[in-house]
């Protein structure tokens, strides 16, 4: 039933902003007339190009952001010709090398509407832009301070529509909260975005100054800003498969827990999501289900490998685990925010856990999350312990028998809710984390199935 309102709220969404833009367009068509500081259509044409140049090669950014310098040109565009060569400049200069063969073979990796959306989603916000453009500077476009404010307001319009218009789609599309994932792609994106309006100004006051020769020389900062992105993945490529092969490390020492840290890393995300997570919390959960056994690298295999019950020390070897994780990991800057689900993974609800004994409350939100998924991934895998691991609805039933004992209830409702809605989600979860992000200037992938 969720699933049909968000996916019905979608489609109003996408119909809106298509319909709206179409009837926005006819009207600038119909009224308005190419500026002459653009030189003519011969001169958009030029724009049009730089756009498409810079649109061309976008970089998908970690959770799978689209990310391109396109915004800069198309605001020299809207400041040099007006709306209608804004328009004409969106709702060409966006397009994607991924959309025009998408339209060519015919195949349905982007669906007609999705393009439609990321176009619409861009050509309306930057007509707005341009309007605000127009009421503080006036028509025409001189090298200015006042258009250089102008340009700058353009832009903010221009980054704030687009960023709300490509969460909205993600957030009914995925039915996650709306507010989470426009904060995250504003504060990811807003500051490098504010310094593409200024060079957006600088590039139509060179157009103005020397032509199209004066724009030549800004295809190296347009080049280096997108080589920088490139880096920024790159390295996040690098810490990822990193982090990724260190958790390994941890499922190799244990046959029967091989792809264990993969399996919870999954399931606290999707149960995260679940819960209303922050984009930065799901993350944690992320980084923290990879991580959360590494301190079991500390724990030698005739303990971690023992067959049958362990002795006190043997267990006080083994419940050791968590801060020895979180000793292991304390000097990595960037893992801060998922120690406290590594150090208190294994606290109870009632204050009968390890390591510290926290109750309720006190236990840190993100571990109770990551104790269910933790728990729920060992029950229904094959252990030392238990040969036979349990089916679904028997793990399901144990998490319910220890709701408020070990378990946070509202997380076990919680993972009660999506096992309900996606039967066998927990078990088919070991695929690689779906893209879960948003396209700015904006390729959302409209029609993608939710996670
Ligand atoms: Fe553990």
């Amino acid at each position: 039933m969720t699933r049909l309102v968000g996916a019905s709220k979608l489609t109003w969404l996408v119909a809106g902003v298509i319909a709206s833009t179409v009837a926005a367009s006819a009207a600038v068509i119909a009224t308005a007339n190419l500026q002459p500081e653009i030189g003519g259509w011969l001169g958009l044409a030029f724009w049009v190009v730089i756009a498409l140049g810079s649109a061309a090669a976008p970089v998908r950014m970690p959770g799978g952001t689209l990310v391109n310098t396109t915004f800069a040109p198309l605001l020299a565009a809207a400041a040099l010709g007006g709306p209608l060569a804004a328009l004409v400049a969106a709702a060409l200069g966006v397009t994607e090398w991924r959309e025009v063969r998408s339209l060519l073979r015919r195949a349905d990796s982007i669906p007609w509407y999705g393009t439609a959306y990321n176009h619409a989603a861009v050509a309306g916000p930057l007509l707005a832009g341009a309007a605000v453009y127009l009421l503080i500077a006036g028509t025409g476009f001189e090298p200015t301070a006042m258009h250089l404010v102008a340009i700058t307001a353009a832009g903010v319009v221009l980054f704030a529509m687009n960023t709300t218009l490509t969460a909205l789609a993600i957030a009914f599309r995925e039915g996650r909260p709306f507010r989470a994932i426009f904060m995250s792609n504003v504060r990811q994106f807003g500051i490098s975005m504010a310094g593409l309006a200024p060079l957006a100004w600088l590039m139509a006051a060179m157009w103005v100054v020397a032509g199209p020769i004066g724009i030549l020389p800004f295809a190296l900062p347009l080049y280096t800003t997108r080589a920088g992105y490139q880096k920024v993945v790159e390295i996040r490529d690098m810490f990822t498969q990193t982090v990724k092969s260190l958790a390994g490390a941890v499922d190799a020492k244990d046959p029967f827990t091989a792809g264990h840290s993969l399996r919870v890393q999954i399931i606290a995300r999707d149960l995260g999501k679940e819960m209303g997570c922050s984009e930065e919390d799901l993350e944690a959960l992320e980084w923290g289900g990879l991580l959360h056994d590494i301190g079991k690298i500390g724990v030698p295999d005739a303990v971690l490998l023992k067959q049958g019950a362990l002795t006190r020390d043997e267990r006080i070897l083994m419940n050791a685990h968590p801060v020895k994780g979180e000793e292991i990991l304390r000097p990595v800057e960037k893992l801060r925010p998922e120690l406290p689900i590594i150090r208190h993974h294994h606290e109870w609800y009632n204050g009968s856990g390890y390591p510290d004994g926290l109750i309720a409350d006190q236990i840190p939100f993100l571990a109770r999350i990551m104790h269910v998924a933790d728990s729920f991934e060992a029950m229904t895998a094959a252990r030392p312990y238990r040969m036979t691991p349990l089916a679904e609805e028997e793990a399901l039933s144990e998490l319910r028998k220890f709701s408020g004992i070990q378990f946070d209830p509202d997380v076990v409702v919680a993972f009660e809710r999506l096992l309900q809605r996606r039967p066998g989600w927990a078990r088919s979860s070991a695929a690689p984390p779906p893209v879960r992000s948003i396209p700015l200037l904006g390729k959302h992938e409209a029609g993608a199935q939710p996670a």
